[in-house]
C-alpha cells in the first residue's frame, strides 16, 4: 500500500573534506532539516511552508526551491500521475558551508521517492537531488546530496556516467563543526576556482584523496585528518573565508587530526579522534579566533551519521 504523507529528516553534510573536491562527502548526525510530503492529485510541486534558519530568504517557487527542484525531478523520473505539498522546516542556515540547500534537496527527493507506488534506486533518488543542486548553485554536484540521502561517506566515482559510491564512516570519527557569522554563497565560491590545475598539485591531490580513503577502511582518524590538505580549492576561496587558516591551525593545536573548509565555506570543519581527543577544547579553540577577530560563531559537536530517515 502506497502512503500519502510522509516526513523525513535529511541532515546536514559535509563536501569535499579538502582533497575530495566534489567527490568526497560526509553524513553528519546534526543539525538537519525536515521535510514533509503529502501527496495531491494535482500535478507538480507546492512548498505550503518554510519555517526555521533562514527561512526568510528562501523560495517557495518549486522550480528554484532546492526541495521542490528536486521533488519535481522524482516526480518526472517516476513519471508520476500525482503531485507532492512540501512543508520545509530548516534546522541548517543557507550559505552555510554544510549542505544547507543539499539537505532539503535530499530531503524533497527522499520523501518524494517514498509516496510513489515503484520507488526509484537510491543513487537515482541522488541524481535527481543533484539536478535541484543545480538549479540552486549553477552546477551538478552531489557531494552534497550523496551522502544526505545514503548517508555515511559517499564517493562520486564518476559524473559521467553518473555513479556513486558509499561506505560506513569509522565510529570514532568525531567533527567539530564552526559556523562563523559570514554568509558563503556557492554559485559565487565556485566562480574563484582555477580552471586548470598543474600536474603537480593533481598528484598531491589524488594521494591525499586516495590516503583519505584507506584512514576510513582502516579506522584511522589520524591518517584520515593528515590526508585532508588541499592546496588547490581552499587557497582560491581564502578571501572569501577570513580567518580560515587561523581557526584551521587553533583546532589542529587543540588536538583535532585534521581541519578543512566546509564545502564552499564559511563552516570550518575540524575532525578528532572520539575515544581520545575532546571537541569541547577544539570548539572553543575555533570560536576564540573568530571573537578575537570580531566574529560571532555557532558550533556543532557532531560525528557522522545516517542519510534521510522516516520520522
Ligand atoms: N563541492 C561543492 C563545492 C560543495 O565545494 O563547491 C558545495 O556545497
Amino acid at each position: 500500500m502506497t502512503t500519502d504523507r510522509v516526513t523525513v529528516a535529511s541532515p546536514a553534510t559535509l563536501s569535499n573534506l579538502g582533497s575530495g573536491f566534489d567527490v568526497f562527502g560526509l553524513a553528519l548526525s546534526e543539525p538537519f532539516d525536515v521535510i514533509e510530503a503529502r501527496r495531491t492529485s494535482e500535478r507538480g510541486v507546492v512548498i505550503e511552508s518554510i519555517e526555521g534558519r533562514g527561512a526568510e530568504n528562501i523560495t517557495r517557487d518549486p522550480t528554484r526551491n532546492s526541495a521542490g527542484a528536486a521533488a519535481l525531478a522524482v516526480l518526472e523520473g517516476a513519471k508520476a500521475d500525482f503531485g507532492v505539498v512540501l512543508k520545509i522546516r530548516k534546522g541548517i542556515r543557507p550559505c552555510s558551508g554544510i549542505g544547507s540547500s543539499g539537505a532539503s534537496a535530499a530531503g524533497g527527493a527522499f520523501a518524494t521517492n517514498l509516496l510513489l507506488e515503484r520507488p526509484l534506486q537510491l543513487e537515482e533518488v541522488v541524481r535527481c537531488a543533484a539536478q535541484a543542486e543545480q538549479v540552486t548553485s549553477g552546477s551538478f554536484h552531489a557531494d552534497n546530496v550523496g551522502p544526505a540521502v545514503m548517508g555515511g561517506l559517499t564517493i562520486v566515482k564518476s559524473y559521467e556516467p553518473f555513479r556513486i559510491l558509499r561506505m560506513d564512516a569509522p565510529e570514532d570519527l568525531g567533527v567539530v563543526v564552526t559556523m562563523p557569522d559570514v554568509l558563503v554563497d556557492t554559485k559565487e565560491a565556485r566562480k574563484v576556482l582555477p580552471q586548470n590545475v598543474p600536474l603537480k598539485s593533481m598528484v598531491f591531490e589524488v594521494g591525499n584523496a586516495a590516503s583519505l580513503v584507506l584512514g576510513m577502511c582502516r579506522g584511522d582518524i589520524a591518517l584520515i585528518g593528515d590526508s585532508m590538505r588541499d592546496i588547490v580549492v581552499e587557497p582560491a576561496r581564502a578571501s572569501l573565508n577570513p580567518h580560515l587558516l587561523e581557526a584551521e591551525q587553533a583546532a589542529i593545536e587543540a588536538g583535532a587530526a585534521g581541519a578543512f573548509l566546509g564545502g564552499s565555506g564559511p563552516c570550518m570543519i575540524a575532525i578528532y579522534d572520539r575515544s581520545s581527543g575532546n571537541g569541547e577544547a577544539i570548539a572553543s579553540a575555533v570560536r576564540e579566533v573568530y571573537s578575537t577577530n570580531g566574529i560571532d560563531s555557532e558550533t556543532w559537536i557532531t560525528h557522522a551519521g545516517q542519510g534521510c530517515r522516516r520520522l
